[in-house]
């Protein structure tokens, strides 16, 4: 496809929406329509205002279609002139189905570019809009606008009425339906009709409009895909088109010949002239490659610029393995002057743009005699590109131990020396994959040690598949940038051989995935090979393409960077991610191969036992230990029993240290490996990190009586000499106002926090099923371990079941169950376990009763619900 801006320059004056000729039956159908819509309009004017409450005086939008061509004037991809409004950055989308084609590429689109959604069926409830006034989401999406006309008179009410206070939009797709052939279709409530089941070509946009901001509008799209387009009509001024097509088909409609070569329209904006509200309605699904820029823009748009995506896009160009190619489809000196002319042409469209050369050089010379000298030519002309370390002999990292990393690294370093190279990037990429992730600390350790190497990429986390939700990470000082696949392999080394041919890379770069890596991500790193670059040389077509079409269909600011500042660049952008999400190598197959085979995934805990702290998990924990087939981790030198891994500063130490902590089992069927971390319970953050890891992991939490769970808390701060707890009675600390001291603001927060049971077990249940999920009830726990241990067992379904009341026996001095260890002798917990203080004073027992009220009812609702006994001491804090 061609870009012809400079020949011809689509006139806005032809743009204009061609009207079918209405009979007088139709201009009747429509007076009554208007008639229909404006007493149901007048009439929701008036239930609307009688039901605000939350929302009296908002500020509201004045739209007119001029507004945005005034904007247009000023600058034509500034979005912000609408945008003060009070509303979240989320998108909310409501769709038939979560699971439909359409749903999904609307889905991924929206997680490609990483803005936050919020999805829902539009048969359910709508969720809340507003929090404290302040709006939630700054687009309404609609998988289908049928779906929005047929919702119901009170879920309309509310969103329309959303929609005008906070000045939000919405982006609606049209659905093609069965049945209706080519027929004109009103839609109700709206001066609108739409036609369906169309074939169009000659697809071109609006120049004029003020929607446009990656979009470049100009071009026309001759062959366009897909005969269930819809296409908009109206006469009403707030429809303003936005593309328009020319149809591909004649057919008869109701006595009327429609002629081909008929323009009509397949995008068009309403400026809410009619309601209120600004809308894009789409004639086609995102799967025309297209309406990817057009719903971005419409985003931007109609959010006021809250949802624009910066125009920056940067690109690189890794040649992973320079030198590392068989006989015959290495470059040779041609190739390496076609490299350098390529560079050169594309340094005048993407500044900055140079090649970047991973090298490994143990190949050096490893050709034929014309590709020796092509090696040759590269090294004389190194001064062209940027180089980086691609390990001595192309080694696999994660099969190798620090040393011998450090030893190839140190050849590289000498090889680089001896030709000139300069490698001064601080970057730089493992053969394979391997070893950045799933992550091999030897490597990350070697590249600092040699390299002082401080960013790496890769395509593998958190997965290959999909390619858009590949994501960046930072560990050990290290940054590691999301790398996207270009389709380019070793092997993809003529046009005639790339999988589907030279169509299916033109289909990549030309809206195709290629060209969307572009659009989503603000940063892309490209991985290609020498072969690449030799024999036809499919790698130059491949990036000039893509750059002129980006240019072509985009205002995109393309350019280069060095990787230290791309680095800072993109966790500047996404800081959310600087922190790593462990996974479970052993549940991805690509991972296993990239592990080392000295690791091993039965070496993590099939079973977690939660907390919260001071309801028995040490008591647990213990009797736990005693099971011949249940083994515990190994002791923490800074938190004992507990490893604390998933909650604090352990986690981002990664997955090698955690695995430190666990014996291999013996027999990793039977053995049962388990970690007890009582601070995992309340912490937002573990429950997704958990899950992450360990999918399949059951989970066990204890509960008591929180009033009790919070006083024993205090007692244990008391007995540690917190200077908080000797200073302020329990009273005094579980009433503190917000005034109070930090210190005792925390302490009253640790006592209060995680007994607040449901929320926090909601939070489990997002990650983890029901089924993997048993709460003991403490109380039983403390007067009855062996029944309660007989219960754990079968939970876990271990075989045979332990009978414990051989070990384990009532301590009268203790008061508490103990361990059995000879006759006359039982093995207690220590001190701090079962402590002795005076009862809580009825003051502080009242006030907990109250204040975890409506938190106990909740609880016994949703312990109902999970098919689980109510346990006593709950029944009788709800009888009181
Ligand atoms: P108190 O010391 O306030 O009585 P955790 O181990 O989670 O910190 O919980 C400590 C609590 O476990 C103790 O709180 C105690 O009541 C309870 N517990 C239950 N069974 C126990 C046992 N067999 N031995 C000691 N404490 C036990």
């Amino acid at each position: 496809m061609l870009c012809r801006r400079h020949v011809e320059k689509f006139k806005s004056a032809v743009f204009r929406l061609t009207w079918r000729r209405c009979s007088v039956t139709r201009l009747l159908i429509v007076a009554v329509a208007i008639c229909a819509f404006s007493i149901f309009y007048l009439s929701y004017r008036l239930v609307a205002t009688q039901t605000s409450t939350r929302t009296q005086n908002p500020p509201r939008p004045s739209i007119s279609c001029r507004d945005g061509l005034q904007a247009m004037r000023h600058n034509p991809n500034d979005h912000t002139l609408h945008s003060n409004f009070r509303t979240g950055k989320k998108v909310l989308v409501l769709v038939e189905s979560p699971y439909s084609d359409s749903a999904k590429s609307i889905l991924n689109t929206l997680e490609a570019v990483r803005m936050d959604y919020k999805v829902e069926t539009v048969w359910k409830n709508l969720p809340m809009f507003t929090h404290h006034d302040k709006g939630k989401f700054s687009v309404v999406v609609f998988e289908s606008l049928v779906a929005y006309t047929r919702l119901d008179s009170w879920n309309r009410q509310i969103m329309d009425k959303y929609c005008k206070d906070y000045g939000v939009g919405m982006i609606m797709f049209v659905q093609p339906m069965e049945n209706v052939g080519t027929d004109y279709v009103s839609v109700l409530g709206f001066p609108l009709e739409l036609q369906q089941n169309i074939r169009l070509k000659d697809y071109q946009l609006d120049t004029t409009s003020s929607i446009w901001r990656i979009t470049r509008p100009g071009e026309i799209i001759h062959s366009v895909p897909g005969d269930d387009w819809t296409v908009f009509h109206s006469n009403h001024s707030s429809y303003q088109p936005l593309a328009k097509a020319v149809l591909a088909q004649s057919f008869w409609d109701d006595q009327e010949y429609i002629d081909d070569n008929m323009t009509v329209v397949p995008v068009v904006r309403d400026c809410g002239l009619i309601d209120n509200i600004q809308r894009v309605l789409f004639g086609h699904g995102l799967d025309f490659w297209l309406h990817h820029l057009l719903f971005l823009d419409s985003l931007s748009f109609l959010s006021g610029g809250k949802l624009s995506l910066s125009l920056d896009r940067y690109i690189q160009v890794d040649i992973d393995d320079i030198f590392v190619g068989q006989t015959g489809i290495r470059m040779e000196k041609p190739d390496v002057e076609a490299l350098i002319d390529a560079q050169t042409r594309l340094q005048s469209q993407v500044p900055g743009f140079h090649f970047n050369l991973g090298f490994s050089g143990y190949y050096y010379k490893h050709g034929s005699e014309a590709e020796n000298e092509g090696d040759e030519y590269l090294i004389k002309n190194s001064n062209k590109f940027w180089w980086f370390d691609h390990m001595f002999q192309h080694e696999q990292a994660h099969k190798r131990t620090l040393e011998e990393l450090e030893k190839s690294m140190l050849k590289s370093y000498a090889f680089a020396k001896e030709h000139n190279i300069v490698v001064s990037q601080q970057y730089a990429v493992a053969p394979h994959h391997s070893g950045v992730y799933p992550v091999h600390d030897s490597l990350y350790d070697a590249w600092k040690n040699v390299w002082d190497m401080r960013v790496t990429s890769t395509e593998e986390y958190p997965r290959l598949h999909p390619f858009w939700r590949r994501r960046g990470f930072i560990h050990r000082g290290i940054m590691v940038l999301p790398r996207m696949t270009c389709g380019l392999f070793t092997h993809t080394i003529m046009m005639e051989n790339y999988p589907g041919g030279k169509e299916h890379l033109d289909h990549s770069i030309q809206g195709g995935e290629l060209f969307e890596t572009i659009i989503y991500n603000p940063v892309n790193i490209y991985m290609t090979h020498l072969s690449n670059y030799g024999n036809d040389r499919l790698a130059l077509y491949t990036f000039e393409s893509v750059v002129k079409f980006v240019q072509c269909w985009t205002n995109l600011k393309l350019q280069q960077v060095l990787p230290m500042q791309l680095a800072f660049k993109y966790f500047d952008l996404f800081p959310e991610e600087k922190e790593p999400i462990w996974q479970n190598p052993c549940s991805y197959k690509r991972h296993i191969e990239i592990w080392a085979t000295s690791k091993d995934c039965n070496r993590l805990p099939k079973f977690l036992v939660i907390g919260p702290q001071k309801t028995g998990t040490t008591a647990l924990y213990t009797f736990l230990a005693m099971h011949p087939a249940i083994m515990s981790n190994y002791p923490s030198p800074e938190t004992f029993e507990e490893v604390q891994f998933f909650n604090g500063k352990n986690y981002i130490k990664g997955l090698d240290w955690y695995m430190e902590f666990f014996p291999i089992p013996n027999n990793a069927t039977s053995d049962f490996l388990f970690e007890k971390s009582a601070t995992y319970f309340d912490n937002e953050r573990v429950p997704m990190r958990a899950h992450a890891l360990l999918p399949k992991a059951k989970i066990i939490c204890i509960l008591i009586n929180p009033a009790k769970r919070a006083y024993s808390w205090y007692q244990h701060m008391k007995s540690h000499q917190d200077a908080t707890a000797l200073n302020y009675t329990f009273y005094e600390v579980i009433t503190a106002t917000e005034d109070a001291p930090s210190s005792l603001l925390d302490l009253k927060a640790r006592c209060l926090q995680p007994g607040l049971y449901v929320q926090h077990l909601l939070r489990w249940l997002d990650y983890f099923p029901t089924r993997q999920l048993f709460i003991i009830d403490g109380e039983q726990l403390r007067s009855d371990p062996v029944l309660t241990m007989t219960h754990v067992q079968r939970f876990l379904h271990i075989q045979p079941l332990y009978n414990y009341s051989q070990s384990l026996r009532y301590d009268p001095k203790k008061g508490f169950f103990c361990q059995v260890v000879s006759e006359e002798k039982n093995k207690c917990l220590g001190r701090g376990k079962g402590r002795v203080y005076l009862p809580m004073e009825p003051a502080s027992d009242e006030y907990l009763r109250q204040y975890y009220k409506q938190d106990n009812i909740a609880l016994s609702k949703l312990l109902l619900r999970l098919n689980h006994r109510v346990p006593q001491w709950l029944q009788e804090e709800l009888r009181n």
